[in-house]
């Protein structure tokens, strides 16, 4: 797998367009690289999709390689499901093959935006005891694969 690709500075689709906003830096050894793309609507930016680079299990398993967030004025529109679509093509340019996605059992938009993108429910997992997530009070997360 070629994980030296560039990441595209903006790919469009699907009524939207996704721009690198920019690219973070792991700040500890257990953080990965983040690429954030800000969503576009005719230039107003209405959310966020930010691509999680590596394929650790922590990565697999509770975080995601793909987070997204839309501003709350512009939900409902299917932007995100679009930018979502997007960012799979960025991540297979970069050479990846699969991408795991995961939500909050309850977050049951999020959960429609893996099936829409063509994500499999594969299980839900409980976060285990001690781990970052488990101490913000996340105690559950559903994963979804994407296969590219
Ligand atoms: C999750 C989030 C990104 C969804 O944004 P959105 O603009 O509603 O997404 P879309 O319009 O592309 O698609 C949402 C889908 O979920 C469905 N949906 C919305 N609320 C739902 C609910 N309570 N139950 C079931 N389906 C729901 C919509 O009907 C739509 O599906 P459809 O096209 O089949 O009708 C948005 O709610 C958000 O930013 N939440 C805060 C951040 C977050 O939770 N991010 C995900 C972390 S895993």
């Amino acid at each position: 797998m070629d994980r030296m690709a560039m990441p595209p500075e903006e790919m469009s689709g699907g009524g939207v367009t996704i721009r690198l906003g920019e690219y973070v830096e792991p700040q500890a050894p257990t953080h990965v690289p983040i690429l954030s793309y800000k969503i576009d609507i005719a230039g107003r930016a209405v959310g966020e999709v930010r691509l999680r680079l590596g394929d650790s299990d922590d990565l697999k398993r509770y975080f995601g390689q793909i987070g997204y967030e839309v501003y709350p004025a512009f939900r409902g529109r299917g932007h995100v499901t679009a930018a979502c679509r997007l960012a799979l093509n960025v991540m297979r340019e970069l050479g990846y093959e699969e991408v795991w996605i995961t939500c909050n059992p309850e977050n049951f938009a999020s959960r429609r935006v893996c099936e829409k993108i063509g994500g499999a429910h594969v299980d839900t997992v409980d976060i285990p005891v001690g781990h970052v997530m488990h101490e913000h009070g996340i105690l559950q997360k559903c994963r979804y694969r994407v296969v590219l």
